[in-house]
Order: C-alpha cells, then structure tokens, then sequence
C-alpha cells in the first residue's frame, strides 16, 4: 500500500507487492550501477576501488561505537534513496509507528538482497534502526533522545553534536547527512506545533510530545548550519531526598525547604540555566497540602505537581503573522481571579514580577516563582527592575517595600564549574533599613577547594540563625519545633565540617 507505483489497493494485506518496486526499478536503475553483482566482493575489499569499499573489516564495529565511516554514510544513503524511491513517504506517516517499522524493516531486506550488499544480520539490525528513525522519527537524533540521562542535546550544524550528561557536556560523534537532513529533522519537529523554519522566520520554539523542550535556529540567523537545542524532560524529576543524594544540599536544608514550602512562605528560587530552578521548585511543591487550589503559569508546562487540585496555564508565543501571543503577565493577571490559593510561575522574567508580588501580598502566600540571578541579593535587584522596566512609574523605595512585604525566602541554586548543583543559599528577606532590603542566611554553600580530578570540595553550613523571620508562621502551622532543631543541626554540623 505504500507502493508509489503498485497501485493503491487500500487493503493491508497487500504489503508483500510494495516490494515489487524495488525489484524493478531501484534495483535496476540505482543498484546496477553501484552495486553491480561483480561488486559483491568488493565490499569487502578494501583494495577494489569501488566507491563502497570497505575500510577494512572494522567498518562496522566503527559504526558499533558510533564512530561511523563514510562508507557506512554510503551505503546507508544507497538503500536509503531505493526505499525512498520504493515507498509513498506521505501514507507510512499515516500509519502507526510499529506497523511503519515492520514495513520498512521488510523493503530494506528486500534492497539488501537485491543490491548484494552484504552484512552480518546485526549490521543489517543497525542498519534497519538507523533508517527508520530517519524515516519514521527525527534521525540520528533518536538514540539521544531515548536516553534518560542526558538533560541537554545542542546540535551545531550537521557536524557537531553535544549532549549534557550528569552536569557535563560531552561531544557526541552523532552527525547528520547534511544540513539539509538536519533541517528536515528540525522541520519535523516544529511541525509538530504546527510552525515552519525558514529563511523567512528563522526562529522557532517548540516542544517534543514528551514534553521536551526544542529550539531551532536555522541560517542565515545561524552561520554553520541549522542549530537545534533540546532540553530533554525528564519523566521522573528529581526529589529532595535526590537532591541530598548528590550533595546538592544536606538532609537539614533539605528539611529546612520542606519546612518552607508547608508553612506557605512566599519563595523565589534564584539560579542560572541550568543550575536546576525548575527542579528545585518542583520539589518544593510536593510539600504542598493536597487540599489547596494550586495554579501553575509556565512557559512549557515542566512542572509535575502530584496535588489533586491544580491547574496547568501555558503562555503562548506570538504565531507567524505575529499575532495571538498570551504573555506571562496575562496569565498570572488572569490566575488571579481563579481563586487560587498558591500561585506558581515558572519563570518570572518581565512584568509579571509586579503581579506576583500583589498576589503573594494580598492573601495568596505560598507563592512561588523562579528567576535569572546569580545570588540572592542580585535576584532582588532583578525583581525590582522588571517592575521599574514593567512601565510601573513607582519610587524605587515603593518597589522595595513591596518586595519586602512579599518575599519571604530566597534558594539560590548554582551550577558549579565542575557541573555540579549546589544549593548555595537559603536566604531570608527580613525588612528595610533605609532604602536597603535587609536580608539574612539561614544556610549557606561554602567552597572550600578542587579535588585532583577537579571536583569541587565544599560543605553546607547553617549561620547559626535560630529563629528565623518566618518563626510565627512556623508556629502557626505547627512547624516550630522542627525547624529549631533542623536550624541547630545544620549549625553543628557545619560547625563539625
Ligand atoms: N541538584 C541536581 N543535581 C543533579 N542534576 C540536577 C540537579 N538539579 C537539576 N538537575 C538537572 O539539571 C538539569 C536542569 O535542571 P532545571 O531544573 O531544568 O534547571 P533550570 O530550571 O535552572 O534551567 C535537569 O536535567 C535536571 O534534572
Ligand atoms: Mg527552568
């Protein structure tokens, strides 16, 4: 049925004559040519002279490890066209992916057979794999993409791939065909969205229907070649106990943020990207009672709240005539007459931080948001200018206040140089002196030193604060005695340390 030249009988259990094709055309057209049956054992000769010759037996150990040859590029691209030419590309989409796979996998044994290529049934498995993620999915991206521990893949042209691996970025020896491929690939995925790439709008952002997060920018904007950004969701976000697990911050400041969260203080969780904002403030969540009215406002919906009763909201970027956008300020305005009892925002980076700081001061406490900052202080002076640059012609010293009167906590996460996460201040926001918000640390990161592999030695260490500002709310929610003891803890321990 996929047959582009056997008819289009709509019945499915005429797949065997789609093959009938490749005999007759590909194979006499393309395939003589290239894979003239004289050339059999000339693949695996390195000394034949035939464009497809092999590098020595290796060649396909080489591409095992992904270190694939030119030669495999070849023939891969060979049997390729022949399906292409095979098969109505158009019709397999409309198909599921297991009956397209099964399909393929039958035509491409059918071209191997036919053009002599010959192959080990685990190349030819390797083969098959490749084709079909280039056929049914996006490429040579695919293995990437199923892997759960990579956070970030950065494709720079057609040539250079990195992939971000527990805090690292590795090079990856993933390459595309051409630029033309990856574009392709990037096409696909923004279509998805129903959005193009192209000279005429060059930019795009979309997201993978598992959520990740993609961004394309293709030439002339981008110089070498399409350049594609994913931030992979992950399925299971990190907890808190994880978060202690890797030293990213110790079992009392673990308390400590969960004491935060219960007692509804008004958050910001500050950070870089990267440095894990969004996680940390996932986590944060899950101490949320299952009986409040929980409203998210994000960017792409990457929280996972386990609460009954919460509502996603998703801001939406302008479309190609440049029209439809809802902002982050419409949302959060709008959750504002949703009766929420908390309010979280993904990220807070415009005017919106004016909206945030009302809702958290006029009854919706245990608000939350994340912002661009690389320190506690830094993240207040950011909040005031969104709102100065918001068009709010308010007296710095009237920002300030509001701040004040709304900001209860501040978590600094960091991503260290050894790509580490550290939470590297739990910091209060506790009045005015003057013009200056005064504020104080309850927990702090302390670097100490660079082991010899180059990873960076430092403990966590309490300030020896024992009643922090939120002391009453704590009270009221019955939280007091646990944070004493978590605050007196964290102190011998980095007193000890
Ligand atoms: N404490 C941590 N330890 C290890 N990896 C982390 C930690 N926090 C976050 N990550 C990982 O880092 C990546 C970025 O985290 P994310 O929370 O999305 O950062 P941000 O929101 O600051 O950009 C994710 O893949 C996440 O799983
Ligand atoms: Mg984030």
């Amino acid at each position: 049925m996929f047959g582009k030249r056997s008819g289009d009988s709509p019945s499915k259990d005429v797949l065997a004559p789609t093959i009938q094709p490749v005999r007759a055309d590909a194979g006499a057209q393309q395939g003589r040519q290239v894979f003239a049956a004289g050339q059999r054992g000339s693949l695996l000769n390195p000394a034949a002279g035939s464009p497809l010759a092999m590098q020595g037996a290796s060649r396909f150990d080489a591409a095992q490890t992904s270190r694939r040859s030119d030669n495999y590029y070849d023939i891969k691209s060979t049997i390729f066209n022949a399906l292409i030419d095979a098969i109505d590309l158009t019709q397999l989409s409309q198909i599921d992916r297991e009956a397209a796979r099964e399909e393929i996998r039958d035509i491409v044994s059918e071209i191997i057979t036919l053009k002599d290529v010959v192959m080990s049934v685990n190349e030819q498995e390797e083969l098959l794999e490749d084709i079909c993620n280039d056929v049914l999915g996006f490429g040579p991206l695919e293995p990437l993409l199923v892997r759960d521990d990579i956070s970030d893949i950065m494709v720079n042209g057609s040539g250079t791939t990195f992939i971000e691996v527990a805090g690292k970025v590795l090079k990856t020896s993933v390459r595309f065909r051409d630029n033309t491929q990856l574009l392709n690939i990037c096409q696909r995925i923004v279509s998805q969205i129903g959005r193009r790439v192209d000279e005429a709008s060059p930019i795009c952002d979309a997201r993978l229907l598992d959520g990740s997060r993609v961004n394309v920018i293709v030439p002339p904007l981008a110089v070498d070649g399409p350049a594609l950004t994913i931030r992979k969701f992950r399925k299971a976000r990190l907890k808190l106990a994880d978060l202690v697990r890797f030293g990213s911050i110790t079992k009392e400041g673990a308390t400590l943020l969960e004491i935060i969260g219960r007692v509804r203080c008004n958050v910001l969780i500050s950070g870089g990207t990267g440095s894990g904002k969004t996680t940390l403030l996932n986590c944060l969540t899950a101490y949320i009672e299952n009986d409040e009215r929980i409203i998210t406002c994000e960017d792409a919906a990457e929280l996972q709240l386990q609460q009954p009763h919460v509502v996603r909201l998703e801001t939406r970027p302008p479309n190609l005539e440049g029209e439809g956008e809802i902002t982050m300020r419409e949302l959060v305005r709008n959750c504002l007459r949703m009766r929420p009892e908390r309010i979280i925002v993904g990220e807070v980076r415009g005017p919106e931080a004016f909206d945030l700081l009302q809702a958290m001061n006029t009854g919706h406490d245990g608000s939350m948001g994340t912002l661009h900052a690389n320190s506690p202080r830094e993240a207040l002076s950011r909040i005031e200018s969104m709102i100065t640059m918001g068009g709010f012609a308010l007296p710095s010293k009237t920002i300030k206040e509001m701040v004040c009167g709304s900001i209860d906590v501040i978590v600094q996460a960091a991503r260290l140089r050894d790509g580490s996460r550290r939470i590297t201040h739990v910091t209060e926001v506790i009045g005015m002196e003057g013009d200056v918000i005064i504020t104080q640390d309850l927990l702090l990161y302390e670097i100490t030193g660079e082991d010899a592999n180059g990873k960076i030695l430092g403990q966590h260490r309490g300030t020896g604060i024992a009643r922090p500002h939120f002391w009453d709310r704590a009270r009221y929610f019955n939280e007091d005695r646990r944070l004493a003891e978590t605050l007196e803890s964290a102190e011998i321990q980095g007193g000890g340390g």
